[in-house]
């Protein structure tokens, strides 16, 4: 049989409905992220190619493994925007940090020394092992200073699992709630994908995020929005996801 349309090329490929990415680890040489200004450019490719057009550089910033600073990630992002611009990209870049809740955030917080997002966004991940007792607090903390907190992938923090509640009361709070698409494509493991399933069920997803590390991540992302189960999440994606709101 005659195939009338062909093979879909790039172009035909999924774009994402929204245009701006706030959750990446393409900044060059500063966490475990992109390695070189080379993988950076193949990943801002990726974006663009999934119709991303702002990108929110988000190094991690952690105690002892990625102890960034202000300055660090200034120089990071002052050697991939002269990339890009040599390059020709048309792509519009910022940069922030994801903050893990550590001790070395409480000191740099301490110290003045956080670069939010535009519009005085943060992006915070909590630890892996336990949930800080005092994030309540923490959290109410910087929205009195005007910060807008956003979890990142709280699908992600096994001992939430049994405890769904906290989502909801960290959610009334104003804390908006960014979950990751490679959650969602299953690259975590089940218990994420099921429980980004359950924020999404209870409208407890503000943002989507990449978290991209590396072309591997760009590659299983780029395969996910081109699935049935993209196409079927994305009338409830669509009213809810509220990313390019950063400004
Ligand atoms: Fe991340």
């Amino acid at each position: 049989m005659f195939k009338i349309f062909g093979r879909k090329n790039k172009k035909e490929e999924a774009k994402l409905f929204y245009n701006t990415d706030m959750h990446c680890h393409i900044m060059p040489g500063v966490d475990h992220g992109s390695q070189s200004v080379e993988d950076s450019l193949a990943m801002l490719h990726a974006e663009m190619d999934m119709g991303i057009s702002r990108v929110i550089l988000t190094p991690h910033v952690t105690a002892e493994t990625f102890e960034n600073t202000p300055e660090s990630l200034a120089q990071g992002f002052a050697t991939l925007k002269q990339a890009v611009e040599n390059e020709g990209l048309d792509i519009e870049l910022h940069y922030s940090a994801e903050y893990r809740i550590d001790e070395y955030w409480t000191d740099q917080y301490a110290k003045g020394a956080v670069v939010p997002m535009p519009g005085k966004y943060l992006l915070l991940e909590n630890s892996f092992v336990q949930e800080l007792i005092s994030i309540d607090d923490m959290m109410f903390d910087l929205m009195s200073s005007g910060y807008k907190p956003i979890l990142a992938h709280p699908e992600r923090y096994s001992y939430y699992y049994q405890r769904h509640s906290r989502y909801e009361k960290l959610h009334n709070a104003g804390v908006k709630f960014q979950i990751n698409i490679l959650s969602l494509a299953g690259y975590f493991g089940g218990m994420a994908r099921e429980n980004a399933m359950w924020l999404l069920e209870h409208n407890l997803v503000d943002m989507l995020g990449s978290d991209m590390h590396s072309m591997d991540h760009a590659d299983i992302i780029r395969r996910y929005i081109n699935s049935k189960e993209w196409n079927k999440l994305l009338p409830r994606l669509q009213g809810r996801i509220i990313n390019d709101i950063i400004k």
